[in-house]
């Protein structure tokens, strides 16, 4: 469903059906990667929570779950971003393998971040699942170690991926032309 909002400016990319089944691929491979280990799950808010609550229900590690929010302010050129968190986690990653959830790896920054983030409380290992990786457009040295798409450039909305807030609760995944924007 494209709702009006969007007037005709959404062209499907990733439908329902092609998202779902990634979701199963990835969460077969989390659960036989991590047998046996004390898996933390952590959300990248806002853009990861519609991978995230998919994924998770697919689990069969009984992992701990948390949620992590940050900002990232551009600051004339891209590769000078500062990231901010905003929401850390509230439970323990001393010890613990962590798998961070989100809705797409682009520059790399964010997750660089984050990635150094949980190394410092201590994590044992920290992956990262994205349902989008945009590779070609790293500035940051990030690997997606579980990835749903690769999507080289264009911007995307759905699926927990917004343009101005809007477009997260989408199911499916959509280009947005930018041209009508
Ligand atoms: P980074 O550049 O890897 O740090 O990603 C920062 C954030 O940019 C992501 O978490 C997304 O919220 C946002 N982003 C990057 N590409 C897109 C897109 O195509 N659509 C919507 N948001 C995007
Ligand atoms: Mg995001």
């Amino acid at each position: 469903m494209k709702p009006n909002h969007w007037a005709g400016r959404l062209q499907t990319l990733f439908t329902q059906e092609d998202i779902a089944r990634q979701v199963s691929r990835l969460a077969g491979e989390i659960n036989r990667d991590y047998a046996g280990k004390k898996l933390v799950v952590v959300c990248v808010l806002k853009g990861g929570f519609m991978f995230f609550s998919d994924l998770v229900k697919k689990l069969d590690l009984g992992p701990e779950l948390d949620f992590v929010r940050v900002s990232s302010y551009g600051s004339g050129t891209e590769s000078l971003r500062t990231v901010n968190l905003v929401k850390d986690i509230e439970i323990s990653v001393d010890g613990k393998d962590v798998l961070l959830v989100e809705d797409v790896v682009d520059t790399g920054h964010t997750l660089r971040f984050l990635i150094e983030h949980m190394e410092a409380r201590g994590a044992k290992s920290v992956r990262i699942a994205s349902m989008v990786d945009k590779h070609e457009r790293r500035e940051a040295q990030v690997d997606v170690d579980y990835a749903g798409f690769h999507v080289p450039d264009g911007f995307i909305v759905g699926y927990g991926l917004d343009y101005a807030e809007k477009g997260r609760e989408l199911p499916a995944i959509y280009v947005l032309r930018q041209d009508h924007a």
